[in-house]
């Protein structure tokens, strides 16, 4: 039987100690594309994003905060919900781990935990980072400038004692390794499944998953004195979010296993190694992927609340334009690499892909319309050679695309668009249709045709990257809206001739490097 078209991605959920930066956008903004493009393929998309909400890290920004954590949670979530608003994000369900439904849920896996002797008691004696709220042995610390010790990711670790739970993850080892082995794609990129299987291969210690010192989180079921470690808590959201405990629910049916966990390569290991273990260990189907995307740089510098260069994500939308980040953030670096944010790279490509190629490209045709076919779309004659190798190109694009956003492969996707894009402009300088006008306006039309259906498709398959730029677009064609999805692509609903067109309007104005 064919895989139901169903299709269910996810955002790691934000700590809400801080207001969003880059990260978070970048992050969310990928699953968004991957959400939009899945729906215009006809796929019943679950798209999930949301906010990690406990925890000692919270619980003292809170008190830094001078405020009960609860109302501080509620006050910052919502910085989070409004960033999805703003960024045009078409999230499905916005998660907080202190809703009821997920205390529910995660106390139920603690138990299924209990039940198949996954977890004991024990108590714990080691390092602690509060910054990324994870443990940390002697051996993977270093030292840092003042004689503190310092864990992998530069964050302080404190030294903590305390009777604990610990999760028996050390029995994991050969069965996580035959999971990544079966599953070749359960890790991306490459480079990171291997990090992963070398890691495992290391060896696997229990992990301590309970808290006594902490009190901000969900209890231990029938040990209050314990509160769930706070990523036990946190990966949880991913099946509450699909109706678990629930598991005969129709959204957990149709949904789980997720398709996609998308992460920050900081957290792959939480992502790809525990989760996988939990879930495992209490009878429950692992996902299918977890993709772990690169880090950003500002201007060549790592981005620090310390060196004051936070990207806010904001900012760079009031001062770009949304779909114009949007383009950028997923074309500037092949997804899964590190990249570097700098105004000079905006610039270059809001001027040369956007404004030059693209833009260009329908303003010149669609001005062409407007002033020589009566404002409507022309009628095609008999195709040359040329014409029909434009049309074959645009008609391809989605068969050629489908299988990299598949892989999360951002920048193939949009290169590969714009190769027809380059194409097109390329047709119009050799088709000259201008000169066609007086000396055979027969044949003009045919070529402006060619032009506006190869446009229709360039433009339906760029809706997941610039959804707001490309429904203008669509608009200034006169494609109805229930005519842009991807069933909708192809010679049988091509352009009709005689169909009147609004007045063409550009799309993407050029910037000066002069302005913001
Ligand atoms: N709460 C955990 C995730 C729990 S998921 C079950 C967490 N939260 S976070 O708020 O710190 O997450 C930040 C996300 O943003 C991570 O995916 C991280 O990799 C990403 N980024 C943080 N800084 C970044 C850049 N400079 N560039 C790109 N992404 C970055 O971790």
């Amino acid at each position: 039987m064919a895989e139901p078209k169903r299709y269910y991605v996810t955002t790691p959920i934000y700590y809400v100690n801080a207001a969003p930066h880059i990260g978070h956008a970048y992050t969310t903004l990928a699953c968004d594309v991957l959400a939009r493009f899945k729906r215009l393929d006809g796929f019943d998309v679950k798209f999930l994003t949301g906010t990690d909400e406990h925890g000692q890290k919270v619980e003292r920004s809170a008190r830094d905060a001078g405020m009960d954590p609860k109302a501080f949670t509620d006050k910052v979530s919502q910085n989070f919900r409004d960033l999805a608003g703003f960024m045009n994000f078409t999230n499905d369900d916005f998660i907080r781990t202190t809703e009821a439904r997920h205390r529910a849920s995660c106390q139920h896996l603690w138990e299924r935990l209990i039940e198949r002797d996954q977890i004991y008691l024990g108590s714990y004696a080691g390092w602690y980072s509060v910054r990324d709220e994870a443990f940390h042995t002697e051996s993977e610390l270093t030292d840092g400038p003042d004689g503190k010790k310092l864990a992998p990711s530069g964050a302080e670790v404190t030294w903590v004692e305390e009777p604990s739970y610990f999760f028996r993850l050390s029995a994991w080892e050969k069965p996580l390794l035959e999971l990544y082995e079966k599953n070749p794609g359960f890790i991306l990129p490459r480079s990171r499944r291997n990090e992963v299987i070398s890691f495992v291969k290391g060896g696997l210690q229990d992990l301590s998953v309970s808290r006594t010192s902490v009190r901000w989180g969900i209890p231990v079921p029938g040990d209050d004195d314990h509160i769930v470690y706070v990523w036990v808590d946190a990966l949880i959201n991913y099946i509450t979010a699909a109706g678990y405990p629930d598991t005969d629910s129709h959204d957990f049916k149709t949904f789980w296993p997720a398709d996609l966990h998308m992460v920050g390569k900081d957290i792959l290991r939480f992502h790809a190694v525990y989760w996988p273990a939990f879930l495992m260990a209490a009878g429950v189907e692992p996902p299918r992927r977890v993709f772990a995307h690169g880090w950003w740089t500002n201007e060549g510098q790592k981005v620090s609340k310390s060196l004051g260069n936070v990207i806010d994500p904001i900012r760079l939308v009031e001062t770009y334009g949304l779909d114009q980040v949007r383009y950028f953030l997923l074309r500037e670096v092949p997804f899964g690499n590190d990249g570097d944010f700098s105004h000079k790279a905006m610039v270059h490509r809001m001027n040369g892909d956007l404004a030059n190629d693209l833009g260009n490209l329908a303003q010149r045709v669609l001005s062409m319309i407007a002033k020589n076919c009566d404002n409507a779309v022309p009628e095609a004659g008999a195709l040359e050679e040329d014409d029909e190798a434009l049309l074959a190109a645009a008609r391809g694009l989605h068969d050629e695309v489908a299988p990299r956003i598949d892989e999360q492969a951002f920048h193939e996707v949009l290169e590969t668009i714009w190769a027809v894009i380059r194409a097109a402009n390329a047709y119009v300088d050799r088709q000259a249709p201008w000169v066609l006008r007086k000396s055979d306006p027969a044949r003009m039309r045919t070529v402006l045709y060619t032009l506006a259906e190869a446009i229709r498709h360039i433009a339906i398959l760029l809706q997941p990257f610039m959804p707001d730029a490309m429904a203008r677009m669509l608009d200034q064609l006169a494609v109805a809206e229930e005519k842009r999805g991807f069933a909708s692509l192809g010679p049988d609903h091509a352009l009709t001739a005689g169909t009147p067109l609004p007045k063409p309007q550009g799309v993407f104005p050029r910037i000066s490097d002069e302005e913001t």
